[in-house]
Parts: C-alpha cells; structure tokens; sequence
C-alpha cells in the first residue's frame, strides 16, 4: 500500500488535489469531526476531516486519542485557521485502539518526570518527538561532517580487556557462575576460566583503538556506546552513554582544539538549517517552562539564540593555570561562596565551571594543560613536567561537553607513566608498540553524544535525551 507521510502531506504542494492514504496516531479527535493526526514524521499534525454521515457511530467511538488509524482522502486547502491543507477524509480505518480509560497519554501538559516512567510511549508526544528527531539529525550530521573531511569511521569493540580512562569504573563482563565462581591459590577469581581467558569489562571508550587506526589510517573517528559504573545520579551522567571520538595524526593540541571548534560550530549550524521546526517548537516550549521560574533561574538567551550564539563566536581558550587565576580573583571567591577551594593541583568543580562559562565568559571556553596528577595516562607531558596537553571544552549550561588531549607519543616517557599509574605494561603491549614502530604527534577528543543533544534541545536532563536512560538502579525498557 502506498502511504503519504503527514510531513509530505503538509508540505509538497503538488499533492493538493490527489487522494492519499496517510497512518499516523490520533493526538485529538475534536466535534466528532476533527482529527489532529501525527505520524512522527514532523512535529506538525495535519488535520483529517471525517464526515459523520460516512462513518459508522462504532467507529467513530473509537476514534481517541493515541489511537492507530489509517485515513484515505483528498488533500485541501484548509478552511480552518492554523493549517494550509487538511484531508477530507472518505475512507477510515482503525488499526489499533487505545482504550481512553487506560492511555497514559492524554492532550494535557504532562510532567518530564511522569513521562520518564513512560519512557515506551512518551515518544509520541511533541517534546519528545522533537528532541529525538534532533538526535537523529545530530548523528547523521556527525557522519557527515566527519566524512566530508576525509575521517574513517572505526568500530572499536564494546568489550574490552583495557580500562582506557583509569577509572575503574567498569561494568564487568562474564559468563563465570556467579554462584560458584572459580578461585585460584590466592581465593581470587580464576579469569582464566572465564569465557575470554581474561578479565573483560565494557568499554569505557574507544580512544586507544582509536589510537590505533589513526597512526595507520590517519583520521578516524568511532561513535558508539560507551559505560560508566560510576555512581552518580545527576542531569548529565549516564551510565550508558554514546561518544563521538575523532583521532588525527601528525596533529598537535591546538588543531585539535580547532577541530573541536569547527566541529561543534558545524552541529550548531546543521541544527539551525536543517531542524528550524523542532528547534521552534522547543524554544517555545523553554520561554514558556522559564515563565514559571524565578529570574534567576531564566535563561538569558532562549535555545535558538544559544545555537546562533555559538556559529557566531569564538570559543574561549585559557589554560587552567589562568582559569584558577580569575576563579581565586572571583566575587564568590572573594565571598566565601564556593563549597570548594578553587586551587591549583586539584581539579575543578562544576560550581568553578559555570562560574567561568556563564558568569564570567559568558560563551562556551576551552580550558588546556591541566595537572597531570587528575588526568589520564596517555595524555601528553608538557615541559613544565607538572601538566599535560589536555583540553576541555564547557559549555554554558550543560558544563563539560568534550574532553581530549595531544597524545603522549614518546615510548619512555609513556612507560614511566603507565609505571605511575600501576597498568602493567603487558596489558597494553600492542598500545605501547605503536609508540616503537612508527610514532607520531597525535591528538583527539571525546564528545558526549547527549551533552550534545541536551545543548541543541535544551532539554536540561540527560535522562530525556537519549530514549531509554541507564542509571543507577535504572534498566526499565
Ligand atoms: O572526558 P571523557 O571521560 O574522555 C574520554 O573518555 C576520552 N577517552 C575522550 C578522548 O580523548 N577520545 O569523556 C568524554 C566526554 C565528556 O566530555 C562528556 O561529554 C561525556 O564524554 N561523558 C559523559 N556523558 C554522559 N554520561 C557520562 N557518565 C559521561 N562521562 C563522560
Ligand atoms: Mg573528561
């Protein structure tokens, strides 16, 4: 059967005039009349006009709202305020009821809150329809972008035998009983028997794979999931999240930072280009949800202008030796306002952050050459000896959005690192061999795939950016 979508429906408008089949979901159903009919296909629904005469009262009865029909008529221009084209119906179906009595879903405001325990039908309301069209067009323009630039995509493995962050924050993985595990002499679990021969985890990252493909591929990037068992139950972690992370070769710290720039800016751009419907709808829905907070708590600029904010200016650059400088010369400094210290050796709290991205700069600010003592192992000693290529970038009010570094690419300096940090050379031998045979200058960075989508959204919690969230003591769906 040939259907129309209501996205073309609405918008080509060669199809005025001709008869069309069009399934879609009843969002409301008004005078016995009135169907605002949505198919997922854009953020508008179209408007199906059913004369009574035509239908039977049975039908009709079941006509409610989140109700799965098909409708076949002829597309006219509308008599009604709000819409150029309606369909004036002559055939109907209902393919699947939805008994009013029990849908969730009814054409009322309903909480972000309540809507994450319906996490398998909130899907089909606007906001969410929006934010994950969104994510599509951000992961498609990801590709793009990385493609039209002469970057390989790499699928590096999700089960890994490396803890590439040092974290020690990993899921395990195992087909061991866990009611009678095997030990060795020293009571400790016997890996060996396990389904791999190893201790296996899921990957906390790609990079050092990535790594890998970038010294024989030389631009490569991997977009995929990543897990983090670390126990935090905030708005922007995930215990499953997707990262986006681009490897270069024979490019230092600031291409890097240019790249990351660049890239950031483009996503900004595509969004406002290619999403302007969506974008629209959510903004509206931001002014209208910032109405309701104290001032304090408003947005200065609502999320359209924050995208155009970011195309249009540089980020920020300052080290963190210049960040703690203007943080310890603050007014909350000053006034005792912080709950921790800003100081030089310890790394900065999210309180720091936004006090740099939203009071102080006011746009998005790419901080490098952290102590290397809270950074991770392969990033790249600088000659100070006491700091490493590292890059940050916050974002006004989602704070880090990337993380990234220049490589340490000299062998013996990498070996006294890998020392320092306690992993055994043996289990990154194949990681270390790339810095024997043939090493170079490299760099790359991560990007939170959801940081990203809560920023092009504005949605403000990351649970309502990615479809089904896993956090702490959270694996419903
Ligand atoms: O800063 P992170 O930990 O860096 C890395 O994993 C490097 N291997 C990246 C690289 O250089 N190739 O993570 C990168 C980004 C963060 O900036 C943040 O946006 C996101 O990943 N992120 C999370 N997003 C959601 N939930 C979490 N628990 C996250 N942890 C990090
Ligand atoms: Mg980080």
């Amino acid at each position: 059967m040939k259907t129309t979508t209501v996205k073309e429906a609405l918008t080509i408008s060669s199809l005025i005039g001709e008869k069309v089949t069009i399934c879609g979901w009843v969002r409301t159903f008004r005078s016995n009349r009135f169907i605002a009919l949505n198919d997922g296909s854009t953020i508008y629904n179209i408007q199906a006009v059913v004369e009574f005469e035509e239908i039977e009262e049975a039908k009709l009865k079941k006509i409610n709202t989140g109700a799965a029909v098909q409708v076949s008529g002829t597309v006219v221009e509308s008599q009604g305020k709000g819409q150029k084209v309606e369909i004036q119906v002559n055939e109907f179906e209902i393919l699947g009821e939805a008994n009013p009595e029990e849908y969730p879903l009814q054409p009322k405001k309903h909480s972000l809150e309540f809507l994450r325990e319906k996490a398998h039908l909130r899907m089909r309301t606007n906001t969410f329809g929006a934010v994950f069209r969104l994510r599509h067009a951000m992961s498609f323009a990801i590709h793009q972008y990385f493609h039209n630039k002469g970057f390989y995509q790499m699928h590096t493995p999700i089960i890994t035998g490396s803890d590439a962050e040092g974290a020690g924050e990993m899921f395990r993985v195992t087909t061991l009983d866990l009611d009678n595990i095997p030990k060795g002499e020293d009571n400790k679990t016997d890996t060996s028997k396990d389904f791999f021969g190893k201790e296996t985890n899921l990957t906390v990252s790609g990079q050092l794979e990535a790594e890998l493909g970038a010294l024989a591929l030389g631009k490569v990037y991997t977009f995929g999931p990543t897990f983090r068992a670390e126990n935090s139950n905030t708005t922007r972690h995930l215990a499953e999240f997707w990262m986006i992370e681009p490897e270069v070769a024979f490019a230092d710290l600031i291409d890097n930072m240019n790249l990351a720039e660049d890239f950031l800016q483009h996503l900004a751009q595509y969004a406002l280009d290619n999403c302007m419907d969506d974008l629209e709808f959510l903004n509206e829905r931001e002014i209208a949800e910032d109405k309701l907070k104290p001032q304090i708590e408003r947005n200065e600029l609502n999320l359209i202008d924050r995208l155009k904010f970011v195309t249009a200016n540089n980020f920020e650059r300052i080290t963190y030796t210049e960040a703690i400088k203007i943080l310890e010369n603050s007014k909350p400094y000053k006034k005792k306002k912080f709950n921790y210290l800003p100081e030089w050796g310890s790394d900065l709290q999210t309180e720091h952050e936004r006090y740099l991205v939203e009071k102080h700069f006011k746009k998005p600010v790419v901080i490098s050459d952290y102590p290397a003592s809270f950074k991770a192992f392969y990033m790249r000693q600088n000659e100070d000896g006491k700091t490493v290529a590292a890059m940050d970038i916050l974002f006004p009010g989602i704070g880090e959005i990337i993380g990234g570094s220049q490589r340490e690419e000299r062998l013996d300096v990498l070996k006294e690192k890998c020392k320092a940090f306690n992993i055994p050379e043996e289990h990154v031998w194949w990681y270390l061999e790339t810095r024997k045979f043939g090493t170079c200058v490299h760099s790359g960075f991560g990007l939170g795939f959801e940081r990203l989508v809560m920023f092009v959204t504005g949605m403000t919690n990351i649970r309502d950016v990615i479809p089904f969230p896993r956090a702490p003591k959270n694996a419903e769906f």
